[in-house]
């Protein structure tokens, strides 16, 4: 069984994490998302609409996923892939090269998938602004 590993924060799901939820899934059997924690993001100055809670449960009612676990720091990855027996971390191609994730490529195999165009959470926030 190929077990793939994909890291983010996944508010006001749109069709871009759709898209690399499923194209995440089709490398493998069973996918595991590590959503960020509204801690963790705070950290980065994030702020996401939808708390942790919610976006876990709408992540997990995703076809292609079968595991949502919490990304709460930058250091967990490896004990990521171990604890749960990772193949392949997959990441939007926005992160292509980032040293956040080339580490891991000692552990895992590292797929960066091109990016959906022209939709992004930040997108959809900034245009709700507009058309109010
Ligand atoms: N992603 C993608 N295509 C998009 C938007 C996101 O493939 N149009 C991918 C990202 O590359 C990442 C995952 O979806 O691997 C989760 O991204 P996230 O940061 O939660 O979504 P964004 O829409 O990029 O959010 P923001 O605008 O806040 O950065």
């Amino acid at each position: 069984m190929k077990k793939i590993l994909t890291y983010g924060t996944f508010d006001l799901l749109h069709v871009g994490h759709i898209n690399i939820l499923k194209r995440a899934k089709e490398l493998g059997d069973y996918l595991v998302v590590a959503v960020s924690t509204d801690e963790f993001n705070a950290t980065k100055n994030k702020k996401a609409y939808h708390s942790y809670e919610d976006r876990k449960q709408i992540v997990e009612s995703v076809k292609y996923v079968d595991l949502v676990i919490p990304e709460v720091n930058w250091e967990q990855k490896i004990d990521d892939i171990k604890n749960y027996d990772i193949d392949i971390v997959v990441m939007g191609g926005d992160w292509a090269g980032s040293d956040k994730f080339e580490y891991l490529k000692e552990y895992a195999d590292v797929v960066y998938l091109p990016r959906t165009e022209g939709i992004s959470t930040s997108l959809i926030k900034d245009d709700l602004k507009k058309t109010k």
